[in-house]
């Protein structure tokens, strides 16, 4: 599956480095909640769910994690460990975080306010939601 990354503006100077990311322009969608992973156990795995509309965009602000995205067809793992690059993840993708690095924060942009409705927490439900025969 062709993933799909942004590459921020790095505005560094001898003073180190600021990324900053508006919502329509330097990703495709509005803002509306922003939340982060962080203190995660390095044998945890997180996620394992896909969403029926929510859009988000993964950047690992510090430290490195494995994001594996799959969507019913092919699968594929990448390292984030870029502050300045954001990974899209749209709908209907299903998600696996894991191999958290000990300083790792992984910081997530969303396009919905939280909504339990909106999960699919259910792999064999995902690839029926996503007409993928088994
Ligand atoms: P969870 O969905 O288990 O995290 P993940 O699937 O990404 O590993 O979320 C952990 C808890 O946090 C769960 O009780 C729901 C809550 N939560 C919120 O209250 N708001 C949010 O925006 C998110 C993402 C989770």
């Amino acid at each position: 599956m062709k993933l799909r990354y942004f590459e921020f503006k790095n505005h560094s100077d001898d003073r180190g480095s600021l990324v900053a990311v508006e919502s329509n322009k330097d990703i495709p969608f509005n803002i509306k909640r922003v939340y982060y992973l962080f203190d995660t156990d390095a044998s945890c795995s997180r996620g394992f769910h896909a969403h029926k509309t929510l859009q988000q965009v993964l950047i690992c602000v510090s430290g490195e994690c494995d994001i594996c995205l799959d969507d019913g067809h092919e699968r594929e793992t990448v390292r984030l460990s870029n502050p300045s690059c954001g990974l899209y993840v749209g709908n209907n993708i299903w998600r696996e975080m894991s191999n958290f690095s000990k300083d790792a924060v992984l910081l997530v942009l969303a396009s919905e306010l939280y909504d339990e409705s909106d999960y699919i927490r259910n792999y064999d439900e995902f690839l029926r939601y996503v007409g993928v025969d088994k």
